[in-house]
């Protein structure tokens, strides 16, 4: 009942107009649309609530989303694992500070959402994330990063469109994150510039996005490329400059590679003969 009641207060609180929350009625909140509950003990543990604000293609469906406040009576969900609210329009909302007292969170998915301002640090006190996606979320920033390091079960960050100008120490932040293996950081204003010598511990790392950041750095030495492990990396649009980079011969788990947009020069490395599994390559200059 407790949790049935903080879901209302949740509905309360969230406009909606297209109505998507119609199901939420009736005595049995776990019967509700987007709400999961434990087979076990029957506590909420997932709120399933994405928008159709990606729907670029279909101008209608595009309007089905949910906006307003995010009601603290969230916090009555104390079992919940799973929260996804992509895709929705909460245009200007900050990124609700108490989401860090929700410590069974396994996944915070608000991507595309439109929030903005500061992400809260609280968020480091959530010692269970695997997963948080805050990409392309609009006008939001951190000016510090330290408070990532202490999820060190993570293993898919996606901060991008974030604006973190101000940070400097990023790359050994997210080395603090043992199990990581999505990491996406595209348009984040971030420089490459002192480490590009750091050898990166991030063993595990498959995928990593850092599109459209350092400005006019080189291209090597750099660190991404002693993560020989890596499957996706795409360093398009950064402006690095100099020689094609040899270091790709030995990236041989590469799948996909794109460096297009950047001021290379030279040869294409004969060693990319190396890389038995990519399929996409891009090199556009
Ligand atoms: C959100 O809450 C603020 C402050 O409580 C209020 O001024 C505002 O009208 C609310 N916005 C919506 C869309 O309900
Ligand atoms: C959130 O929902 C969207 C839309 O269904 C889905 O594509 C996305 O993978 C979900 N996020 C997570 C972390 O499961
Ligand atoms: C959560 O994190 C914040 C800031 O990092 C901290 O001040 C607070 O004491 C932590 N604990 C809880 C339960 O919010
Ligand atoms: C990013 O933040 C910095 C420092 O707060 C600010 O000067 C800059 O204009 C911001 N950039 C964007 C694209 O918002
Ligand atoms: C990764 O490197 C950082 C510093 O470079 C270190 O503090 C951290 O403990 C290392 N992490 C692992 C999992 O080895
Ligand atoms: C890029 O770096 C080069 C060499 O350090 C420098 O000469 C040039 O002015 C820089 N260009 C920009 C746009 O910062
Ligand atoms: C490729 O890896 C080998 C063995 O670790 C190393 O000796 C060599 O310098 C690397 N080549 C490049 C181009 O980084």
């Amino acid at each position: 009942a407790d949790e049935r009641s903080a879901l209302v207060d949740f509905k309360v609180s969230i406009s909606d107009p297209a109505n998507l929350l119609s199901s939420w009625k009736g005595g049995d909140c776990c019967k509700w649309k987007g709400v999961h509950c434990s087979s076990r003990n029957n506590h909420v543990v997932k709120l399933d609530l994405p928008g159709h604000g990606c729907d670029y293609n279909d101008v209608d469906m595009m309007m089905q989303v949910l906006g307003g406040n995010i009601s603290s009576s969230l916090l009555g969900l104390q079992h919940l694992q799973y929260l996804n609210l992509s895709c929705n329009e909460f245009y200007g909302v900050q990124i609700p500070e108490f989401l860090g007292s929700l410590h069974k969170l396994r996944s915070i998915d608000l991507s595309r959402s439109t929030f903005s301002g500061r992400i809260p640090p609280q968020l480091g006190n959530l010692s269970n994330l695997r997963c948080l996606n805050l990409g392309w979320a609009d006008y939001t920033y951190s000016m510090d990063i330290t408070w990532l390091a202490q999820l060190t079960s993570l293993e898919q960050l996606d901060l991008s469109g974030t604006n973190l100008s101000t940070i400097v120490q990023w790359l050994p932040v997210v080395s603090m994150l043992p199990s990581l293996k999505v990491l996406r950081l595209s348009d984040c204003n971030l420089r490459a510039s002192s480490y590009s010598l750091q050898i990166s511990n991030l063993t595990s790392l498959e995928t990593l996005d850092l599109s459209y950041n350092f400005y006019n750095t080189s291209i090597t030495p750099n660190w991404f490329w002693g993560l020989t492990g890596l499957k996706y990396l795409d360093i398009s649009w950064n402006g690095l400059y100099g020689q094609f980079p040899d270091e790709i011969g030995n990236m041989t788990s590469m799948v996909m590679f794109d460096l297009q947009m950047n001021n290379l020069v030279g040869m294409i490395s004969s060693n990319l003969q190396n890389l038995c599994s990519l399929e996409k390559f891009y090199a556009r200059g």
